[in-house]
């Protein structure tokens, strides 16, 4: 494999617990040790149900927030590392896409400002040029070049989020983190903006981080997918491999709980919530939810184990069917 693009190495984030004086909880741990890397051009899925610490991650991982521990290395360089100075200029190469195209766009600037604010960053393109890189990022994203005066409201959900697109692709970053950036829209609207991402993918070979909740959107985007519980890795590999043939439990609920599956005996059905991360049970955090958890489960965190060539499971069993679909 090429080297690289990101990779990250014992990745681990907590945040101050609630509560005051003697009462306050300490730190919640929220992101426990990960590791993952990107490759040029490749496009890495990550999953799990809401609170598993997904968006930390992400932003963990553009130095948004800091890590308690571990490294970030974008192009074999240490993040942390780097200068105020020398942060900003990396940052050109790296953006984010966020959730909610209503709430990340200034109701009261037009497209064009929006736009020219993301060049203005990085002091990129003046006069006609500026006018022309304006024009072919409405092209690239699909948006008629005419669109570049109107106010936000004047589009629609899918449409304010090709702009957030056309924002993060401005500068010409060489990764990205979509996070959860169809989850707002309709069914069918997400299909294109899916196919937007993809498209320009092909055409830029950039690469992403691509957050969901949603199995099924994740994978039909992703090269490989990262499945996230209570900030561990719980599963990673092809995603195909991923989707249709599970390795881990919690990645058989996941996909179980998909809308439109009927049961079927061996199917994982994913029951209550997920655990605060203030109080995780120990060993497997899986496994107060696991219906294959045995006393084992709970001595020790399972490691990831390979099972392919890329693909792992933190799973200490090998004896679950949780491949059938
Ligand atoms: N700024 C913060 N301060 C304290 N706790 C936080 C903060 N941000 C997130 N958390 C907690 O960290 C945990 C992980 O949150 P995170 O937003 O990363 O999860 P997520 O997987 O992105 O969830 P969702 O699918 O809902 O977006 C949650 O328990 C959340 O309450
Ligand atoms: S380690 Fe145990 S509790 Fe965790 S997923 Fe495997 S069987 Fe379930
Ligand atoms: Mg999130």
């Amino acid at each position: 494999m090429s080297r690289a693009l990101l990779e990250v190495t014992g990745l681990t984030k907590s945040y101050p617990g609630s509560g005051r004086g003697i009462f306050r909880k300490s730190r919640v741990p929220v992101l426990r040790g990960i590791d993952l890397c990107i490759a040029p051009g490749e496009v890495l899925g990550l999953v799990g149900e809401s609170g598993s610490g997904k968006s930390t991650l992400g932003k963990t991982v553009l130095k948004l927030i800091d890590a308690d521990k571990g490294t970030v290395r974008f192009d074999g360089r240490d993040l942390a590392g780097l200068s105020k100075e020398e942060l900003r200029t990396a940052r050109k190469d790296m953006q984010i896409i966020f959730q909610d195209p209503y709430a990340s766009l200034d109701p009261r600037k037009p497209i064009r400002a929006v736009l020219s604010e993301a060049l203005d960053t990085h002091n990129l393109h003046t006069g006609e040029r500026r006018e022309a890189r304006l024009k072919e990022l409405m092209d690239m994203v699909g948006l008629s070049p005419e669109f570049l005066g109107r106010l936000p409201h004047e589009f629609s959900g899918g449409q304010r989020q090709r702009v957030g697109i056309a924002r993060a692709i401005a500068v010409e970053p060489r990764f990205i983190v979509a996070d959860e950036a169809v989850s707002a829209l309709d069914v069918s609207i997400q299909a294109q903006v899916l196919n937007l991402l993809a498209d320009l993918r092909a055409k830029t070979g950039i690469s992403l981080l691509f957050i969901s909740h949603d199995l099924s959107v994740v994978r039909f985007i992703s090269d490989r997918v990262m499945v996230l519980y209570l900030g561990r890795v719980m599963e990673i590999g092809p995603a195909d491999d991923v989707h249709f043939k599970p390795a881990h439990p919690y990645t058989a609920a996941l996909v179980s709980a998909e809308p439109g599956l009927k049961p079927k005996p061996g199917r994982v059905r994913l029951t209550g919530e997920i655990p605060s991360p203030a109080n995780p049970p120990s060993g497997c955090v899986f496994r107060t939810r696991c219906p294959y958890a045995m006393d084992a489960c709970a001595a020790e965190v399972p490691k990831l184990r390979r099972l392919g060539k890329t693909r792992f499971s933190a799973c200490i069993r090998d004896d679950i069917p949780t491949g059938a679909q």
